[in-house]
């Protein structure tokens, strides 16, 4: 024990994120014992005094708060994780940046281009360590594909094409707004299924093809009017209901990218397909342990899709985890994220997305709305630069 040095983690948020990051930092000291640096849950926050204190005894954190503000200012805390709606990520960031605190924060960045510029400005000027939680590059089938197409093996790629369904706001009577579904409103959120969703298959399209040039989007925003949760009244519903995307990559590929909440009986369906000179690859988050898998190269006649049950102890992250043939599930890409993130620590190295990789994707999806409201053609301005 004497050998580590631990960082005490202020949490922020203790929704869906705050308990799937909270389990990755139980996780770590069980599955990568030998790393140098630990988390430690040191305070976590939440703005009702009884739900923190609960968040604080269910999840094992030393001590809450009920104002973030106090965690930033803690003497007590090195690292700090926004598990917020979106429209605080860049006030707190911005903040815990100055205050020379680590962060990890959630996804999409921040609304919009003009606030995650300013927090990359703000670690960056701070030099302090910085992820973001792209969480689907570290499932070991989706690392594989990068792997995959890092290796040369698809040859040059023609087309990437993703999706990402849901259906969960068909209901016209749904309101927005408040604790639960500040996701339909556009002052929290930023975007609708543009920062939601498609910033995911944004991020893990460019750190798999490389940068995405431009863009010719349309939205659409089926349900007009909603009752707002803070006013009682029906007001305009302000974010973008379903998504569609083409684009251009850098490489010379062509993209195709849907997403939506109004596709009756997906859930989460998120998945991608990348189509090569020698052969293909593509993945479904319903069925994530799997990398499907077509080379062109194969002899003809037993020539075909083949499915990968990415679980042996040669494939990205499995070494860690049980025997060759059994699975994991969602929650290891964050338990693999903490695990790169305090590896990080260690080599002294990045841990990928940055806040300036995340501020590429941002580009991106501030480009897609733009495209999808002016009815053009968008250059997004990507820098594009990730190699690893
Ligand atoms: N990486 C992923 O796959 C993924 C999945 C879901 C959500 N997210 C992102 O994570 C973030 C949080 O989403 P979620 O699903 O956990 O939302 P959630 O609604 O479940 O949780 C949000 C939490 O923030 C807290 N909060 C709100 N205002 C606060 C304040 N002023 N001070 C302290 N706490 C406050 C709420 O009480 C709640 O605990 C969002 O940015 C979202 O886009 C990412």
């Amino acid at each position: 024990m004497k050998d580590k040095k631990y960082i005490r983690i202020g949490m922020i948020g203790t929704g869906l994120m705050g308990r799937i990051h909270t389990n990755g930092y139980k996780r770590l000291a069980d599955f990568w014992p030998e790393y140098e640096y630990r988390p430690i849950l040191q305070a976590c926050c939440s703005r009702r005094a009884e739900k923190a204190e609960a968040f604080m005894k269910d999840w094992g954190y030393e001590s809450f708060e009920t104002d973030w503000k106090k965690i930033i200012a803690r003497d007590d805390i090195d690292a700090v994780d926004i598990c917020t709606p979106n429209d605080m990520h860049a006030e707190i960031a911005i903040a815990a940046a100055e205050a020379g605190k680590m962060i990890l924060c959630e996804k999409p960045l921040a609304r919009t281009v003009e606030e995650a510029k300013g927090m990359l400005d703000a670690v960056e000027k701070a030099g302090v360590k910085n992820t973001v939680w792209y969480n689907y590059r570290r499932i070991p089938a989706v690392t594989l594909a990068k792997q995959i197409v890092a290796s040369g093996k698809l040859g040059k790629i023609f087309h990437y094409r993703a999706n990402f369904l849901q259906d969960w706001t068909i209901n016209p009577e749904l309101p927005q707004g408040g604790d639960a579904l500040w996701r339909l409103d556009v002052a929290a959120a930023g975007s609708g299924v543009t920062g939601d969703l498609l910033a995911h298959c944004i991020d893990t399209a460019m750190w798999i093809n490389g940068g995405i040039k431009d863009v010719s989007a349309m939205t659409e925003t089926f349900i007009k009017e909603r009752v707002h949760q803070k006013t009682g009244e029906k007001q305009a519903v302000g974010i973008d209901d379903a998504c569609t995307f083409q684009c251009h990559f850098d490489n010379g590929s062509l993209g195709l990218f849907e997403a939506t909440r109004y596709a009756r009986g997906h859930k989460a369906l998120y998945t991608f397909e990348i189509n090569g000179e020698h052969a293909s690859i593509r993945w479904d988050l319903h069925d994530l342990t799997r990398l499907e898998y077509f080379d062109h190269d194969d002899e003809g006649q037993v020539r075909g899709w083949r499915s990968i049950h990415v679980t042996d102890g040669d494939h990205p992250y499995m070494d860690r985890w049980w025997i060759p043939g059994t699975s994991i599930g969602y929650e290891h890409s964050f338990i693999h994220q903490v695990a790169d993130f305090f590896h990080s620590l260690e080599t002294g190295e990045s841990c990928h997305p940055t806040f300036r990789d995340a501020f590429e994707t941002q580009k991106v999806c501030e480009a897609v709305i733009n495209s999808a409201n002016e009815r053009a053609w968008k250059d997004t301005g990507v820098e594009w630069v990730e190699k690893y």
